[in-house]
C-alpha cells in the first residue's frame, strides 16, 4: 500500500464505510480491507474477506448475500491466504485489482491483466461475476467467471477457448478448511470429439462422454427440463457449456467437492438450506476404464460379472476375468480379421458411447453413409450418430474404451464384427455396400412369396386330411409316447430315444380339449402360468400349462427348450406330451395325474390320514430320485428352483412325480450356479442364499427338498407355521425339538404308530441336513447330529449361546450347511 494513496483514502474511508452496502465497485481511489463487504446491485452476491471452516487465514471471496449459510462461490487468493486481518484489496497503478498484505509491496494475488491502463474499475455484478472494466468504454478487461474455483454459477462457462487459451475448469478445494487448489478437476477435454471428464490429479476418473445434442452421453439424468437453458458451443475456437436459469429468482449452483462429488443444489428459502438437486452417483461402472478396452460394463445384469466383452471380442486374460478383474479388457477373438467381406455391425443399445478421444465426428453425414464410411476403412471399429436426435456421424478407430449400459436412457452404438459373429447376432444388418443387393432382395421376396403360397396350399390339404383321420393319428402319437415311459421304468431316463416327433398341437385342438380354457377346467395357477385339465380328442386326459406371456423366449428357442425337456424321462417326473405355440400363446401339454398334488394331501386334515408311513417314505424316496435324475443323471443338469409340495403330483398309485421342472430354462437362465435378478420360487422353500442374494445352484433345490421332507413328516406347512414361543417357521421348530431331544413329537399325529422310529429319525436328520440325500436314504448308518440351519430368525436369542446368537453364526451356518461333502 503506498503512502500517498493511504492518506488520500483516509478521508474517504468514513464515507465508504457507511455506503459499503450499496457500493458495488472499487475505483482506483478506493480499497476494501478485511471486514468490508462489497455487495452487487441486486444484492444477490457479496465480496469480502472470509475464513473457511475452522481456519483463521483470510481469503478474498464471493458468496451469496442472501443465503444465510455462508456459501462461497469464488475465491481469489485461494493458494495465497492472508495470515491475519491485514489484507487490503485495491486497484494498482497499472489498473489491476491487487491484494496486499500489511506493509508488503509484493501483492499476494492480482488480476495480472497485461496491457496497462490506469483507468479501470472493479465491479461485482449480480450474476456473481467480479469484472474489471475500462471505466470510460466499459470494456471487460478481466472477469472472475474466467477463473472458476469449485463452483459453476448460472451462465458461467465450462470448457475452453482455444484462441485465448482460457480454460474454464472446476477445481475442488483442498478441504472444507482450505480453499486451495485441490486435485479433483471437472473439465471438458477437447481431443477427438470433446468430452466431459472428472480427473483425480492427472488420472481420468469419470467420463461424462461427448455431448449428444441434449445431454452428455454419460449423464442420462440430464433430461430436457424447465429449469435450465443449456447452451453448448463447439466450434473451431471454443468448446464450452453454460447452464442458464429460465427463472432467475432460483438460486442454483453446481460444485465439485474434494471427495469427487459433482452436485447441483438449489437454495430453499423456506427451510433455509441447500437441497441437492442432482449428484453424480458413482457406480462401479462409472470408474473410467473399469472393464478395460473393448468391453462393456453392465451393472444391471447381475447374473454374472459386470464386464462383458463387446461382440467379437474375448477376455485378454481369461484368468483375471474369471477372478472378476476386468481391467485387462478384451481382444479380438483369435483368428478373426476385421477386413474381410461379409462384415457388418452389431447394435448395442442404451450405452454411454466409448471414449471419443480418438474418434471422429462429422455432422454432415447420415447414419447410413456413416455405416458405409466405417465399413470402408478397416481400422474403423464402431460408429453411431453424433447427435442423439439422429444426425451426424461419429466413428471410432482402434480400441473401444469405457462403454457402459444404462437402464433407460442411452445411445445406440454399432460395433464392427466379422461375418461369423454377425450371423450369431442375426437381427443386425449386413453390409449395404454391394450393388446387387437390391436385385437379390427382389428375387428372394418373390421366391419366399411363392413358397408361402405353396406351403399354405399344402397345409390346407393336410389339415383336411388330418381332420379325417384325427382319431387314429392321436392314438398313434400316444402309443409312441407310451414306449418312452416303458423305457424309463428302469429308473434312469432314456435320453437317447428320438423325440423329434414331439407333437406340436394346434391351439384350436387345445382350446377344444379344455373347453376354451374354462374356469371349470382350471386346476391351479402358479408362477409360470395357469394349469387346465383337458380331454384331448374326447378320450385322453391331459394337463395343459398355459405359460404366462412374459417368458423371455422366442418361439424357436421355446421349441428347442421343450424338446430338450421332453427328453427328461423318469418315472418320478411328470411326462411332457407335447407343446403348442400359436398367436403368442405358449403351452406345455402334460400327462394328467388324477391324485393332484402332494399339498392337497399333507396339508388337508381329512386326506392326510390316507398317507401312511410306507406311502410317505415311498413319496420321499421318489422325489429324491427325481431330483437326483434332474441334477446328475440327465444330460441337461436341471435346477428346479421351485420345488414344493404343490409341484409334486401323485399318480393313481400314489407315486410322486415332480412337475414344472425345466421352467427356469424356458424362462431363461441355465447356469449351474449363477446369480439372478429375478428370484423365482416360493418363500419358505427357498434356500437363504437364493432368497436373499439370488444365488442359486443345485444346493438350493436340496434345501427345498429338505423343507419338503420335513413337511411330509410333520404334515405342517413351512411357510405358514407359526409358533408363539420361539421359532418363526417349521425348520426352526423342528430344530428346537431336535435340540431338546423331543424330536419324535414332531411326527404327524395322523400317522399313529405306523412309523419305524429309526427310519423316521434319519429322515428328519436329513431334512435338517440335506446333503447327499439319496446316498443317506439308502444307508442305515447312525447319523451325527445336524448343525443349526440358517433362516431360523428367532425374535429373541440367547446371547450366552454362541451357536444361536449374532450374524456371525448365521453366516457360518449358511456356509457349512450348504457345502457338499
Ligand atoms: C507497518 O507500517 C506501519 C507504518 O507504516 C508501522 O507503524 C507498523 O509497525 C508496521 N507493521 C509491521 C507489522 O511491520
Ligand atoms: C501474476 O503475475 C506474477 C508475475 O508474472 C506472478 O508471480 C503471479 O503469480 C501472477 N498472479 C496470478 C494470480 O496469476
Ligand atoms: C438463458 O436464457 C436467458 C434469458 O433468455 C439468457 O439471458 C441467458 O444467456 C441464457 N443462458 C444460456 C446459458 O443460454
Ligand atoms: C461431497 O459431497 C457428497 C455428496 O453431497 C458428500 O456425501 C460428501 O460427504 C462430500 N465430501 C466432503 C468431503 O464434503
Ligand atoms: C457441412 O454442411 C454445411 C452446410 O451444408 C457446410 O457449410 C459445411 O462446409 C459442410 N461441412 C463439411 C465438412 O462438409
Ligand atoms: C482409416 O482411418 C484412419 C483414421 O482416420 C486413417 O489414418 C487411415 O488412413 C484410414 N485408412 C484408409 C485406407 O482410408
Amino acid at each position: 500500500m503506498n503512502q500517498a494513496k493511504g492518506s488520500l483514502t483516509t478521508s474517504l474511508l468514513f464515507l465508504f464505510f457507511h455506503f459499503c452496502i450499496s457500493i458495488d465497485t472499487i475505483t482506483p481511489t478506493q480499497f476494501i480491507k478485511d471486514g468490508d463487504i462489497l455487495v452487487s446491485k441486486g444484492e444477490r452476491f457479496a465480496l469480502g474477506f472470509f475464513s473457511p471452516g475452522t481456519s483463521t487465514r483470510r481469503y478474498v471471496g464471493i458468496w451469496y448475500n442472501k443465503v444465510s449459510e455462508q456459501t462461497v462461490v469464488w475465491v481469489g487468493n485461494r493458494d495465497n491466504p492472508v495470515n491475519d486481518a491485514s489484507g487490503v484489496l485495491t486497484i494498482n497503478s497499472q489498473g489491476n485489482l491487487v491484494l496486499y498484505e500489511k506493509n508488503q509491496t509484493i501483492p499476494l494475488w492480482s488480476t495480472n491483466f497485461s496491457t496497462s491502463t490506469s483507468n479501470s474499475m472493479a465491479q461485482l455484478q449480480d450474476s456473481g461475476n467480479l469484472v474489471l472494466l475500462q471505466r470510460d468504454t466499459e470494456r471487460f478487461l478481466w472477469q472472475s467467471f474466467d477463473y472458476p474455483t469449485d463452483t459453476l454459477l448460472p451462465n458461467m462457462k465450462l470448457g475452453l477457448n482455444t484462441r485465448t487459451g482460457k480454460n474454464w475448469v472446476l477445481t475442488s478445494w483442498k478441504s472444507k478448511d482450505d480453499p486451495g487448489t485441490g486435485d479433483i478437476v471437472y473439465r471438458i477435454d477437447p481431443s477427438g470429439v470433446p468430452q466431459l471428464f472428472l480427473y483425480k490429479g492427472s488420472v481420468r476418473w469419470w467420463r461424462g462422454g461427448p455431448w449428444t445434442g441434449e445431454r452428455w452421453s454419460g449423464v442420462p439424468e440430464m433430461t430436457r427440463n424447465y429449469i435450465f437453458n443449456v447452451s453448448f458451443v463447439n466450434n473451431k475456437g471454443e468448446v464450452s457449456i453454460a447452464y442458464g436459469l429460465t427463472n432467475p429468482s432460483i438460486v442454483s449452483r453446481m460444485m465439485v467437492n474434494e471427495s469427487g462429488n459433482v452436485q447441483r443444489a438449489t437454495w430453499n428459502q423456506r427451510d433455509h438450506r441447500w437441497i441437492g438437486f442432482w449428484s453424480d452417483t458413482k457406480e462401479q461402472c462409472d470408474n473410467f476404464g473399469e472393464c478395460g478396452a473393448n468391453s462393456n460394463c453392465d451393472p444391471y445384469d447381475s447374473d454374472s460379472f459386470i464386464c462383458k466383452c463387446l461382440p467379437g471380442f474375448e477376455p485378454k486374460s481369461p484368468r483375471d476375468w474369471y477372478l472378476r478383474d476386468g481391467s485387462g479388457g478384451c481382444i479380438r477373438k483369435a483368428g478373426v480379421s476385421t477386413c474381410q467381406s461379409g462384415e457388418g455391425f452389431v447394435k448395442m443399445e442404451r450405452v454411454r458411447v466409448p471414449d471419443t478421444t480418438k474418434a471422429q465426428a462429422d455432422m454432415n453425414l447420415s447414419l447410413k453413409v456413416c455405416e458405409q464410411e466405417c465399413l470402408k476403412n478397416c481400422s474403423c471399429t464402431a460408429y453411431t450418430s453424433a447427435d442423439e436426435r439422429g444426425f451426424g456421424c461419429m466413428r471410432w478407430y482402434g480400441d473401444l474404451v469405457d462403454t457402459r449400459t444404462y437402464s433407460s436412457v442411452g445411445q445406440d452404438i454399432y460395433v464392427r464384427v466379422d461375418a461369423a459373429e454377425l450371423a450369431k447376432y442375426g437381427k443386425s444388418k449386413g453390409p449395404l455396400a454391394k450393388k446387387g443387393v437390391q436385385a437379390i432382395m427382389i428375387v428372394s421376396i418373390i421366391a419366399v412369396t411363392l413358397f408361402l403360397l405353396a406351403f399354405s396350399a399344402y397345409c390346407f390339404v393336410r389339415r383336411k386330411r388330418k381332420a379325417r383321420d384325427r382319431r387314429s393319428k392321436s392314438l398313434f402319437n400316444f402309443t409312441t409316447s407310451a414306449t418312452y415311459l416303458e423305457d424309463s421304468q428302469s429308473g434312469k431316463g432314456s435320453d437317447e430315444v428320438g423325440i423329434s416327433d414331439l407333437p406340436c398341437f394346434d391351439l384350436s385342438t387345445i382350446a377344444a380339449a379344455t373347453d376354451n380354457f374354462s374356469d371349470a377346467n382350471k386346476l391351479g395357477e402358479g408362477g409360470f402360468g395357469s394349469v387346465y385339465k383337458g380331454l384331448l380328442y374326447g378320450e385322453k386326459e391331459i394337463a395343459v400349462k398355459r405359460l404366462s406371456k412374459y417368458s423371455g423366449q422366442g418361439n424357436e428357442e421355446f421349441k428347442n427348450e421343450v424338446t430338450l425337456i421332453a427328453k427328461l424321462q423318469h418315472r418320478n417326473l411328470v411326462r411332457v406330451l407335447g407343446y403348442c405355440i400359436q398367436e403368442r400363446e405358449k403351452m406345455l401339454i402334460y400327462e394328467f395325474l388324477p391324485n393332484k398334488s402332494l399339498d392337497s394331501f399333507i396339508f388337508d386334515e381329512n386326506k392326510r390320514s390316507l398317507l401312511d408311513w410306507p406311502t410317505r417314505h415311498n413319496i420321499i424316496c421318489g422325489i429324491a430320485r427325481g431330483i437326483l435324475y434332474l441334477h446328475q443323471d440327465s444330460r441337461l443338469r436341471i435346477i428346479h428352483r421351485d420345488l414344493k409340495a404343490s409341484n409334486v403330483l401323485l399318480d393313481a398309485s400314489m407315486n410322486p412325480k415332480i412337475s414344472d421342472f425345466g421352467m427356469a430354462r424356458i424362462f431363461g437362465g441355465d447356469q449351474v450356479e449363477a446369480n439372478t435378478n429375478r428370484v423365482v420360487g416360493t418363500y419358505g422353500y427357498m434356500s437363504p442364499e437364493y432368497a436373499m442374494q439370488g444365488l442359486f445352484s443345485i444346493k438350493s433345490d436340496v434345501y427345498s427338498f429338505g423343507v419338503l421332507l420335513l413337511e411330509i413328516i410333520t404334515g405342517r406347512k413351512n411357510s405358514s407355521y407359526y409358533d408363539e414361543s420361539t421359532s418363526s417357521n417349521l425348520v426352526g421348530y423342528v430344530w428346537d425339538l431336535w435340540r431338546e431331544g423331543r424330536s419324535l413329537e414332531m411326527v404327524d399325529l395322523s400317522l399313529g404308530d405306523s412309523y419305524p422310529e429309526s427310519e423316521c429319525k434319519n429322515l428328519r436328520w436329513i431334512g435338517l441336513q440335506c446333503k447327499s440325500v439319496v446316498f443317506m436314504l439308502s444307508n442305515d448308518t447312525i447319523l451325527p447330529s445336524p448343525k443349526q440351519p440358517a433362516f431360523i430368525m428367532k425374535r429373541t436369542y440367547n446371547s450366552g449361546d454362541p451357536s444361536t446368537s449374532g450374524a456371525n453364526s448365521v453366516n457360518e451356518v449358511t456356509v457349512t450347511m450348504l457345502e457338499p461333502r
